[in-house]
């Protein structure tokens, strides 16, 4: 076959073949029949050892060519059968190019987060400054300072985490009033949000919750200011006519002090379970700050007053957001957040 007619008409029908190759196996099949190892093209090169040496070059280099024009035509075959498949699979419907990409997922901002986000724009708004203090407290901030002396029966309400040296965890985020009454002095209005700890976890309670603490001291500041200013931020956190209530209650840091009581959110105070039937859902505590705080804070009890208030920011987003279990905040389930 070395001669040039023979290796014409084995290429004419390497080329037939190639043509015909119904398919990427077959033609698989066709390449390794003329170009692999025992292809005949390939036996063809090793069979030139066999002519005389002057022959050789020029055969060679025929072989070769004949080669190439196989090869082209293979892939050639390739590129039309892949083209056939593709669309073959396409008018099948297989391939729905309509249907979302996967791996997709954006991050987003924690409920917990938005809700803080959202409760700094209301507060910014109505001129509050936001403060922050430490987590890891002294006992002077957490209690002292806020009229809470050693062997008062608050502390035991409080279920704190000490550290050998007597330092804690802040139980609350009134520590913040202190702190800023000393760095700014009055006047002030300041809100501080952030993260507290209690030794206490169940389904309403969680070892690490988040509060928001407001306070605004100045002179004549009134119990009348606290009530408009908390009663507008129900209204702007919900975006909605709410009606809120004062009821008594006792902290150590104000006098008088008072539970902030807003209607359900759930049930537009018909009653639910959400409410305990009450209509009302507690929200934050609140008073007037004690004389011995803002002593403490190196602000004279007689010239100012103030009102001070902290909620918890889970709590809220609860409710802002219908989600019954503040568990689900804190487990880190992809799909919840
Ligand atoms: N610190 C209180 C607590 O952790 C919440 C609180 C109540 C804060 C009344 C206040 C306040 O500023 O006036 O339960």
């Amino acid at each position: 076959m070395t001669d040039v007619s023979d290796l014409a008409s084995a290429v004419e029908q390497a080329l037939r073949e190639a043509g015909a190759c119904a398919d990427l196996p077959e033609l698989d099949e066709c390449r390794v029949r003329w170009l692999g190892k025992k292809g005949s093209l390939t036996e063809q090169l090793k069979s030139l050892g066999s002519l005389p040496p002057a022959e050789r070059a020029a055969a060679g280099a025929r072989i070769n060519a004949a080669k190439v024009r196989v090869q082209e035509a293979l892939e050639a075959r390739r590129a039309e059968l892949e083209r056939l498949e593709d669309e073959r699979q396409l008018a099948a419907g297989c391939i729905d190019v309509t249907l979302p990409g996967r791996g997709e997922g954006r991050g987003s901002l924690h409920p917990v987060t938005r809700a803080r986000l959202r409760i700094e724009a209301i507060f910014r708004s109505a001129g509050f400054d936001v403060a922050s203090g430490p987590e890891i407290e002294d006992d002077f901030h957490n209690f002292e300072a806020l009229n809470i002396p050693a062997n008062h029966p608050a502390r035991a309400m409080h279920d704190t985490f000490y550290f050998p040296d007597g330092r804690l965890l802040r139980t609350h985020t009134s520590p913040v009033q202190i702190r800023s009454l000393l760095a700014r002095g009055a006047p002030l209005a300041v809100i501080a949000p952030g993260r507290v700890y209690r030794n206490d976890a169940d389904m309403t309670h969680s070892p690490m919750f988040h509060q928001i603490e407001g306070l605004v001291v100045g002179e004549g500041i009134s119990f009348a200011n606290l009530k408009a200013i908390l009663h507008g931020f129900v209204e702007a956190f919900f975006e909605r006519d709410l009606a809120m209530r004062l009821r008594p209650s006792y902290f150590p840091f104000t006098e008088p002090s008072a539970e902030v009581d807003m209607s359900c959110v759930f049930c537009n105070a018909k009653g639910c379970r959400v409410c305990k039937h009450t209509t009302w859902l507690e929200v934050a505590g609140c008073g007037m700050v004690h004389p011995h705080v803002l002593a403490a804070a190196g602000v004279d009890p007689e010239r100012f007053t103030g009102y001070a208030f902290g909620a918890g920011i889970d709590r809220l987003a609860m409710l802002r957001y219908g989600v019954n279990d503040m568990r689900l905040f804190f487990e880190n389930d992809l799909r919840f957040l």
